[in-house]
């Protein structure tokens, strides 16, 4: 039985050649993918070339090569336009370039430099372009922006001009696989994938998120095509999205992450938590042993402070609490405020390595309660009071 090659057409001429990969449940071994993710690729067809902008992950090579086989005869294609260099669209390229001979790789300096070293792809069959610059592909022109550390030093995007659809790679994506491919035709969980997608790849670069956010706004773009999930037809909806998680005004907001052993730590979670409240704060708590990261980094993304809490292990950090401050550092949040909570048996030792793994962050960090055994009266009366103190600067930070 044969089956339907699914490709959509964005405007006259510029057809969605992507693919869903409905199964992938990790990206860079580290982010959870439950909803999957898709590389969306996508043809862009003048009257005299044709370019394909993006490719897709290894594995798909085949799917992308007849779904390009329904719009037009591979071996047609002139430029194959490299957004970024990363596997998930550019792992094809090698199987592309095979299948159209006279291409030419279209990517920034460096982004030439990293299909050789990751995709072997030689520098004579590509095409460097500058910011700024165009081609010309018969009434139909791509403008080159590049957009470095969105997500690599060598991304850049692609305006389609007289369509104003903009071809961002990474930069506005997110990790959902949808039989879908338009923003108003998929459910709400949209832009909360997003802001979770921002989180794990963004985040870590939000100065070149405004400068790239700037960008893509001053190219007025009427659709927003990412290469991964869906492509907004209300490039708004994400514009502003982006403008609020980049440079909008924190939320009166405290993660409260935690792990413990014996549930001391976890009675102090619970009194920190309620002081933060009684002081109108939202309070997010996370237990780490039990929580997906992916949705503490989310929480992240707007929170003023972070507090975190563990026991004393071997004269340390418990290993999970010590796993999600690393990650805190990796994924660098505006966060302005920090507090550490936790317990000890017989000697301690998480306080003082919390405290030299926070101070780097450049938060205000605003207590350490570090307390023997189980808490007592005192110990929750102070876990309170820290919850309260915290709350009381989130407001005064935020105003
Ligand atoms: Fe979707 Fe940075 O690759």
């Amino acid at each position: 039985m044969e089956t339907a090659v699914k490709t959509v057409e964005l405007a006259p001429g510029i057809i969605w050649v992507g693919v869903e990969d409905w199964n992938r449940r990790f990206f860079d071994a580290l982010i959870p993918l439950p909803r999957g993710t898709s590389y969306n690729a996508y043809l862009v067809v003048g009257r005299s070339r044709i370019a394909l902008i993006d490719t897709v992950a290894p594995g798909f090579e085949d799917q992308l090569i007849a779904k390009i086989r329904v719009v037009v005869p591979p071996e047609r294609i002139d430029y194959v336009v490299m957004n970024h260099a990363e596997p998930d669209h550019a792992g094809a390229i090698p199987a592309v370039m095979s299948a159209a001979p006279k291409a030419q790789v279209v990517a920034t300096k460096k982004g030439v430099e990293i299909a050789g070293a990751l995709h072997r792809i030689p520098e004579s069959q590509c095409l460097t372009i500058r910011d700024g610059d165009t081609l010309d592909l018969g009434g139909k022109t791509l403008r080159f922006l590049e957009a470095p550390w969105l997500h690599w030093p060598e991304t850049m995007f692609t305006l389609a001009i007289e369509d104003q659809i903009l071809f961002p790679c990474d930069f506005f994506g997110s990790h959902m696989a949808s039989d879908r491919l338009f923003d108003d035709e998929v459910s709400d969980v949209l832009i909360p994938e997003a802001k979770r997608y921002y989180a794990e790849i963004m985040m870590p670069f939000t100065r070149m998120v405004t400068a790239g956010l700037d960008k893509a706004k001053n190219s007025a773009p009427k659709i927003i095509a990412p290469s991964h999930g869906p492509v907004y037809r209300r490039p708004e909806r994400i514009l502003e999205a982006y403008e609020k998680w980049s440079r909008g005004r924190l939320a009166a907001k405290a993660v409260v992450m935690y792990v413990s052993m014996w549930r001391s730590t976890a009675h102090l979670a619970t009194a920190v938590i309620s002081g933060i409240s009684a002081e109108g704060v939202e309070a997010v708590p996370f237990d780490l042993s039990t929580s997906d990261i992916s949705h503490v980094a989310s929480e992240l993304v707007d929170a003023s402070a972070v507090v975190l809490g563990s026991p004393t292990v071997i004269g340390g950090l418990h290993p999970t609490a010590a796993y999600a401050l690393s990650l805190l550092k990796l994924l660098r949040p505006r966060l302005k405020l920090a507090a550490f909570f936790g317990s000890y048996g017989w000697g301690g030792g998480a306080a003082t390595q919390a405290r030299t793994l926070l101070e780097p962050t450049g938060c205000e960090l605003l207590g350490v309660l570090d307390i023997r055994g189980t808490p007592g009266e005192k110990e929750i009366a102070d876990a309170v009071l820290l919850g309260r103190k915290i709350a009381q600067r989130v407001k005064e930070t935020i105003k």
